[in-house]
């Protein structure tokens, strides 16, 4: 049987879920809609808050949104729902990049049931990780996840991470000589609280002693950023890539439920996680992140997994900013107590 129009609790409990999710620079390029008949949502891109030079084709906003995708499907479970997501559906309204319909109830088993208290949990840890190994059990549901949401998760052997490094290193480079991406960089930089999105001071993290992890430095030269003092980093670090055969928007957007749904089960797990995505930024590294053995795919993304200290929160935008009620409070939700 259907189920009724969604609430303004149910929408909201939706749209905080969606909000938490990673997104690049903490851009949080999203917007939500439900739909007319309030028993499903519309997820838009917002390209005002694209970070336009580091990404002009707005492959990584694609993603950023994939991600609150993924949220909003485990949010539907949370409620009860069943999720049925309709990615790009209107060719006519680029921005428009998900429809999710929630009329019919959950199975017994309601989606991501165990990956919801994640939501919350799951911070970037820009830290130093330890030496322990992540069981191949653990990375083998990693896998799984993945591949649940059409893409490839790659764990990378000894010589595959010392390779990848070196891009990255160099794509590290390549933007700290890049005034345009640096003064872009600087404006997502938060160094003055209270802020609703962006980098703060307290998420930055050391660079690596040894200068084998390139970590992306989000202070950009600027003068009066926190200097936290270099720190040793694990010599070899667990990094996986995100791996899709094309490279199109449905990709991207799939990229992002991916990388989620992975992160989300690794913070079940007690993994913390960081993204290095410098090299995706540059046309030739991002190819030279490929595997020149395996036959061809495009590398999405690649992330950092280990076992270290949590990452602290880090602010969202508030949920009235980015859940557009209009429609719904004239056609559905008059006379609902709570505005
Ligand atoms: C497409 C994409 C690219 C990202 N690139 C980087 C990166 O290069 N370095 C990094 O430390 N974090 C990166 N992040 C993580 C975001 O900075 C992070 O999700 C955001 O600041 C919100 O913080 P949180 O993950 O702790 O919620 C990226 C995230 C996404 C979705």
């Amino acid at each position: 049987m259907a189920e009724p129009a969604l609430t303004l609790d149910q929408l909201k409990l939706l749209a905080t879920a969606a909000g938490a999710a990673p997104s690049v620079h903490n851009s949080q390029p999203w917007r939500l809609r439900p739909t007319p008949d309030a028993r499903g949502m519309l997820v838009f891109g917002d390209p005002e808050r694209a970070v336009a030079i580091a990404d002009p084709m707005g492959r990584a906003l694609h993603v950023s949104v994939g991600a609150a995708v993924f949220n909003l499907r485990v949010g539907a479970g949370r409620l009860g729902r069943a999720a049925s997501v309709s990615l790009l559906p209107d060719p006519a309204d680029p921005h428009l990049l998900a429809e999710i319909g929630l009329d019919e109830p959950a199975a017994r088993h309601p989606f991501g049931h165990h990956l919801y208290p994640a939501i919350r949990n799951r911070h970037s840890s820009r830290q130093p990780f330890t030496n322990r190994d992540i069981p191949e059990t653990v990375l083998g549901e990693l896998i799984e996840a993945a591949r649940q949401e059409e893409v490839v998760l790659s764990p990378l052997e000894e010589d595959g991470v010392l390779r990848v490094l070196r891009v990255t290193a160099e794509a590290e480079r390549r933007t700290a000589a890049d005034l345009a991406r640096q003064a872009e960089t600087r404006s997502w930089l938060r160094l003055e609280a209270p802020a609703s999105d962006g980098i703060p001071a307290a998420a930055l993290g050391p660079q690596d002693r040894d200068a084998r992890v390139p970590m992306r430095d989000f202070t950009a030269g600027r003068p009066d950023a926190p200097a936290a003092a270099p720190r040793h980093f694990e010599p070899l670090p667990q990094l996986c890539l995100l791996i899709t055969q094309t490279d199109q928007p449905a990709d991207w957007l799939r990229t992002g439920q991916a990388l989620e749904h992975v992160w989300l089960l690794a913070t079940v797990h007690g993994l913390r996680a960081s993204v290095l995505h410098q090299a995706v930024e540059w046309p030739e590294t991002r190819w030279r992140l490929r595997d020149p053995e395996d036959p061809p795919h495009h590398v999405q993304l690649m992330l950092r997994l280990g076992y270290g200290p949590p990452g602290p929160a880090t602010p969202r935008r508030p949920i009235e900013e980015i859940l557009d009620l209009t429609d719904y409070h004239d056609n559905v939700g008059y006379g609902e107590s709570s505005a």
